[in-house]
C-alpha cells in the first residue's frame, strides 16, 4: 500500500482502529444493564419543574444494531483492505496492490473492455473516415464518445456556443474534410486573433463597420469605406484579401452569416480591440488513434463534412533509366511518420536504379501539410524522411549513398494529402 511511507504508520493506524473498536465494545457492554424490578430511578435532572429523565437501559434492538455494526467493521477489515497496510483476505485492490503493480479492479475492467471493444475500434480505425461516418454502429459509438469528451464545450447536439464552433454546419474554421477534422481533434487547435486596441477607437469603428458591411449588416457606409483600407493593411494577411478566411490559421470567413463570437457592433469591436484566443484541446494522447478516428467520423457525419479533395492517383514512379532522374513520392497519413503500406512498392524503381548505377546517390526530402504547429510539423517531415531512409537501407541501399535534404520550405505544395510526402530522387 503506497499510502504508507513506512511500516510505523501502518501499525499506528492498526492500533488506533483496534482501540476504537474495543472502546466502542466496552461502552456497549457497560450499558447492557437489565431493567430492574420496582420503581425506576431518574437521572436527577429536572426541567420545567416536573419533566425528569428515567435511567432506563437502551432498547435492545438499538443495542443490537450497535453490536452488528461493530461485527461488520471487524469482518470488513478482515477481508478488505483498510486495516493499516493489511491487504485483506480477498486481496482486493481498486487500482494497484503495490506501486506499479497494475492488478486492481480498475485495470482488470480496462483490460476486459479493451479485449471486448479493441477489435471493434481496430476494425473502424482501418476504415476510411467517410465509410466509418456512414456506419450506424460506428456512429452510435462516436456519439457516446462525443457526449463524454466533447459535449461540455460543443454542446450535446454539437451546435456550439459563443466561442465554441458549431460542428453541424458547413462553415469551418479549419476545414471540414475528413482528415482535417481528424487533425483538429488529434492535435488540437489554437485560434489567435491578435488585439488591435493600438489602432484607436475611431479607426476600430471604421474597420468594424467595414466588417459588418461584408455580410450585409447595417453599417455606416462612410466609415465602412475608410475601414476597407484599414482591413487591407491589418487584417487581410490572416482573414484573406476578400475576408473569406484562412483555414490554415483558423481565421474565420467574415463575409458569411456564421459568427463565433457575435455580429453586433459591440461584439465585433470587443473582438478587434481585445483580440481573442481560443483553444481546442488535443485528444490524440488522451484517447488514442482509434477513438479519435471514430470521433472524426462522427463529426464528419454530422452534416457539415466536406468531401476530401479527390484522391490523387498515385503517380507512377518514373521508369529507371540510365539518364534522367527518377523521382518517387511516398505519401504519409495525417500526423504519421510510419512508412505507408505501399511505400516499399513506390520506392522500388529508385532502389532498382541505385543498384544498377553504383555512382548514383539518392536524395530524400520530407514535407508536411499546412495544418497544425510548424515546429511539430517540421519534426514530422524529418521523421518521414528518416522512415524512407530506413526503408531504402532495408532494401539494400548503402547508407552513405542516401543524402537527407531538408527542403527550403518544409510545408508541401498541393492539397493536404499531396503535401504529406517524402520526395526521393536520384542525384
Ligand atoms: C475545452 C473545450 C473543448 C472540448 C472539450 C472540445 N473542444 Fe473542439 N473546439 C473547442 C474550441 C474553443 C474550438 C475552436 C478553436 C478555435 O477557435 O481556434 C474547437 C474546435 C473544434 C473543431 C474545429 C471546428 C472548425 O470549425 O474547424 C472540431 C472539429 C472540434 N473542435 C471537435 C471536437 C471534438 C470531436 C471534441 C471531443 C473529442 C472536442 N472538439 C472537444 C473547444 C473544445
Ligand atoms: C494573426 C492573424 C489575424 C489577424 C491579423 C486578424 N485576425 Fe481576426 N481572427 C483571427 C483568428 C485566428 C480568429 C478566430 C479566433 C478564434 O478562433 O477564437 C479571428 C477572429 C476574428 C473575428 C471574430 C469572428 C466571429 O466569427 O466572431 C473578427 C470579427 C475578426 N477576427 C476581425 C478582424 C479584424 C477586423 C482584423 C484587423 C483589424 C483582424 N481580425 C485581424 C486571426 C487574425
Amino acid at each position: 500500500m503506497s499510502d504508507f511511507v513506512n511500516g510505523f504508520w501502518s501499525v499506528y493506524v492498526q492500533g488506533l482502529t483496534a482501540l476504537s473498536i474495543l472502546f466502542c465494545a466496552y461502552i456497549l457492554w457497560a450499558n447492557m444493564t437489565k431493567k430492574q424490578p420496582g420503581p425506576v430511578e431518574t437521572h436527577g435532572n429536572v426541567w420545567d419543574e416536573n419533566l425528569a429523565e428515567y435511567n432506563n437501559p437502551l432498547p435492545s434492538w438499538w443495542m443490537w444494531l450497535f453490536w452488528i455494526t461493530l461485527g461488520f467493521a471487524v469482518v470488513y477489515l478482515a477481508v478488505y483492505p483498510g486495516f493499516g497496510s493489511n491487504a485483506g483476505m480477498f486481496q482486493w485492490s481498486s487500482a494497484e496492490s503495490a506501486p506499479g503493480k497494475k492488478d486492481g479492479q480498475y485495470y482488470k475492467e480496462m483490460q476486459a473492455a479493451d479485449l471486448k471493444y479493441g477489435p471493434i475500434f481496430d476494425k473502424y480505425a482501418k476504415m476510411d473516415l467517410a465509410a466509418v461516418a456512414a456506419n450506424p454502429e460506428a456512429k452510435a459509438m462516436g456519439e457516446r464518445l462525443f457526449l463524454t469528451y466533447c459535449a461540455q464545450c460543443h454542446g450535446s447536439a454539437a451546435q456550439g456556443a459563443k466561442g465554441f464552433p458549431n460542428l453541424t454546419d458547413s462553415d469551418w474554421l479549419y476545414g471540414g474534410e475528413p482528415d482535417v477534422i481528424k487533425t483538429t481533434i488529434s492535435g488540437g487547435r489554437n485560434g489567435v486573433m491578435p488585439p488591435f486596441g493600438h489602432l484607436g477607437a475611431d479607426t476600430i469603428k471604421d474597420v468594424v463597420n467595414h466588417v459588418r458591411s461584408l455580410s450585409g449588416l447595417a453599417n455606416d457606409s462612410a466609415r465602412a469605406q475608410r475601414g476597407k483600407e484599414v482591413f487591407a493593411q491589418n487584417c487581410a494577411a490572416c482573414h484573406g484579401p476578400e475576408a473569406k478566411g484562412t483555414p490554415a490559421l483558423g481565421a474565420p470567413n467574415l463575409t458569411d452569416k456564421v459568427w463565433l463570437y457575435g455580429s453586433s457592433e459591440a461584439t465585433i469591436t470587443e473582438t478587434v480591440t481585445g483580440g481573442r484566443t481560443n483553444r481546442m484541446p488535443a485528444f490524440q494522447e488522451f484517447l488514442g488513434d482509434a477513438k479519435v478516428h471514430l470521433l472524426a467520423a462522427y463529426v464528419y457525419g454530422l452534416g457539415g463534412g466536406q468531401k476530401a479533395a479527390a484522391a490523387q492517383p498515385q503517380p507512377a514512379p518514373a521508369a529507371p533509366a540510365a539518364s534522367g532522374t527518377p523521382v518517387a513520392k511516398v505519401y504519409f497519413d495525417t500526423g504519421k511518420a510510419e512508412l505507408p503500406a505501399d511505400g516499399l512498392a513506390t520506392l522500388q524503381s529508385i532502389v532498382d536504379f541505385a543498384k544498377a548505377n553504383s555512382a548514383a546517390k539518392i536524395a530524400v526530402s520530407g514535407f508536411h501539410d499546412p495544418t497544425g504547429s510548424q515546429a511539430v510539423n517540421e519534426e514530422l517531415a524529418k521523421n518521414r524522411a528518416k522512415a524512407i531512409r530506413e526503408a531504402l537501407k532495408a532494401a539494400g541501399v548503402a547508407e552513405d549513398r542516401i543524402e537527407m535534404r531538408k527542403p527550403q520550405a518544409t510545408t508541401g505544395t498541393g492539397d493536404n494529402r499531396e503535401a504529406r510526402r517524402v520526395e526521393v530522387s536520384v542525384i
